[in-house]
């Protein structure tokens, strides 16, 4: 089966490294297709071109945010993830969703594992919330529960990158509500998943093999340099 890795972007300084890691991770995954969703009114140049050097089959889409979402506590990458699914839906009979963020960090051992997705598959993400994890707690085989420390009255208290979902199992209605925290929870249950359809991975929910990793923003310098004496500075670009 094909994976399907979806990943919502958008310009800051940090964007080209963030996507250049993650391509250099997907570049090492055997029938894996990118779809790369911007959130930007045209798709950019610049993540087309870490697209093209990748040689990985791609899809390269641009549904940028509605101008209301603004601020620090908007749901990110909705819309772009929204159209990214419509595609899917529209051209794809078969296969592995994952969200993938384009700044976590991934272990190639995960993809093995979502490969045989039957419905809804999920595993623990490291390197979240004040416990460090958020993991669905397996009892006998059957995921029993949720170790993550913002329940918050989620029927699935799981992250983004906590699980893959085959296919054939998106029904039309599935979607991704623009609600800041229950973004992976309602579009878990717009699936009309229940509880005993999920399937444990990374050895019953023991292994992480995702972190959800963030990079330090850049700050502005406080301290001034003097420029005139390097002369006239070369035009710095990503590659
Ligand atoms: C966490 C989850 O891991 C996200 O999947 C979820 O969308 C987000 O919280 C949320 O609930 O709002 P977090 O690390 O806090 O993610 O957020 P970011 O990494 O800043 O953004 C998540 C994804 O959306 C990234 O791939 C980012 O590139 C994208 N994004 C972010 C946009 O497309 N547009 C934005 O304006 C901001
Ligand atoms: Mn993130």
């Amino acid at each position: 089966k094909m994976i399907y890795y979806v990943t919502p972007t958008y310009p800051r300084p940090e964007q080209a490294p963030e996507l250049t890691r993650l391509a250099h991770t997907l570049m090492h995954v055997p029938r894996l297709h990118w779809i790369i969703a911007d959130d930007q009114p045209i798709c950019s140049e610049l993540v087309l071109n870490i697209l093209r050097r990748t040689n990985l089959p791609f899809t390269h889409i641009s549904s940028p945010k509605p101008f209301i979402y603004k601020g620090t506590n908007f749901p990110r990458g909705v819309s772009n993830r929204r159209a990214a699914l419509t595609w899917l839906q529209e051209n794809v009979g078969e296969g592995i969703l994952y969200f993938g963020d384009d700044d976590n960090t991934v272990d190639l051992q995960l993809f093995e594992e979502i490969r045989n997705t039957k419905k809804v598959s999920m595993f623990p993400v490291g390197l979240i919330g004040g416990y460090g994890i958020s993991s669905p707690v397996v009892k006998n085989g059957k995921v029993a529960g949720f170790f993550d420390s913002w329940p918050g009255s989620r029927t699935f208290p799981v992250d983004m990158a906590g699980f893959a979902v085959n296919i054939e199992f998106l029904k039309p209605t599935a979607t991704m509500p623009y609600i800041a925290g229950h973004e992976e929870d309602k579009f878990l249950v717009s699936l009309g998943l229940q509880m005993e359809d999920i399937e444990p991975l990374a050895d019953n929910c023991t292994k992480i093999l995702v972190w959800h990793t963030k990079t330090v923003k850049y700050k502005k310098p406080t301290v001034k340099i003097n420029l005139k004496q390097l002369g006239e500075l070369p035009k710095y670009r990503n590659f």
